[in-house]
């Protein structure tokens, strides 16, 4: 077998980033560990919780949180963190450079089905002389993350990482721990016949989007000329996975089903990081009226609508949005 480069092949990218990467990455093993024993390890199932978003809280969701949370604060790498399952920012070391923004476990409706699930994390720098405990240290544009990235529990465990020099997936060999470099540099095709869409949404959808996929149903006979195929993992990161590796349009528009609740993606968690390996990979995200990485936060809880994938077809989405 060939032998595969060593782990982490993230050239220039500074030692501290590096070791917060990592101490990301043993949270995850250990996570990865748990999902792989399901029923064993007592993790499938609710709790009797909502989080600060109102969602019922997988056992997993929690586990996953607080595993993420202790090995991130002991590590002494962080100044502070923020998750999809906590109601504020948690405080860390002082002294540290860098903040963390994650989704413990995306995904986590699959958990119960043995089906996909992810943990998705956003990396950004403190800036000066902040007070760790100040939540608005996480209000930074997508553009000035550092490393954003996913790892996907799947058949095998695999890890998508960008520190803004390309974006490369590694997968867990389970019998050393560690993640080896399968895909240098991946791309996201240009081209795509293949669409990600909860359109069981469909009534609720702006004029545009409804146009766009009622264009793509109408196939070769249709506006486009052609075919379209549809996938829907119901975890972003494994539709998000699916575009890296075969490109595609993934999309959680905007919905009136709750008007209290018109997007579904949280921007920190979940559409900055993926939109940085996206972009990173040649392709692009977008809201539909401005890329993602260009939105200046306001909340740490925020969402927003999100449209990624194969550029010529996150264009020709776009194209309806004017
Ligand atoms: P989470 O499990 O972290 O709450 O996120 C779930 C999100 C996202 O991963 C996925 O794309 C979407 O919710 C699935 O939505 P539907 O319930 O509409 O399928
Ligand atoms: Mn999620
Ligand atoms: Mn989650």
């Amino acid at each position: 077998m060939r032998r595969l480069p060593p782990v982490l092949l993230e050239d220039g990218c500074p030692h501290d980033l590096l070791s917060l990467i990592r101490t990301i990455l043993a949270a995850c093993k250990e996570i990865s560990f748990r999902v792989g024993q399901g029923a064993l390890s007592g993790v499938l199932g609710s709790t009797l919780d909502e989080n600060i978003q109102g969602e019922t809280q997988k056992k997993l969701d929690v586990l996953s949180n607080q595993l993420l949370k202790d090995i991130l604060l002991e590590s002494g790498y962080v100044k502070a963190i923020a998750s999809e399952e906590e109601p504020g920012t948690v405080a860390g070391n002082p002294d540290a450079e860098y903040i963390v923004a994650f989704d413990p476990l995306d995904g986590s409706s699959n958990i119960d089905i043995n089906s996909l699930v992810g943990t998705i994390f956003s990396v950004m720098r403190a800036p000066k002389d902040a007070d760790p405990a100040d939540p608005n240290i996480f209000l930074q544009k997508g553009d000035q993350q550092v490393a954003a990235g996913y790892v996907l529990y799947g058949p095998s465990t695999m890890l998508a990482l960008t520190t803004g020099q390309g974006t490369r997936i590694y997968t867990l060999d389970k019998t050393q721990g560690t993640f080896l470099l399968t895909q240098d540099f991946a791309k996201v095709p240009e081209h795509t016949k293949e669409f990600a869409i909860n359109t069981s949404n469909q009534r609720h959808w702006q004029p545009a989007m409804q146009n766009y996929i009622a264009d793509l149903l109408a196939g070769e006979t249709g506006p486009r000329g052609r075919n379209f195929n549809m996938r829907w993992i119901a975890a972003m990161v494994g539709d998000v996975h699916r575009v890296l590796s075969r490109g595609g349009l993934f999309t959680y528009p905007e919905d009136t089903k709750n008007p209290e609740k018109p997007y579904k993606l949280r921007l920190l968690y979940e559409a900055n990081p993926m939109a940085m390996l996206i972009e990173q990979a040649g392709g692009l995200a977008s809201t539909g009226y401005e890329r993602i990485m260009d939105i200046e936060p306001e909340q740490i809880h925020q969402r927003v609508a999100v449209i990624l994938g194969s550029k010529e077809e996150v264009e020709a989405c776009l194209s309806y949005h004017k």
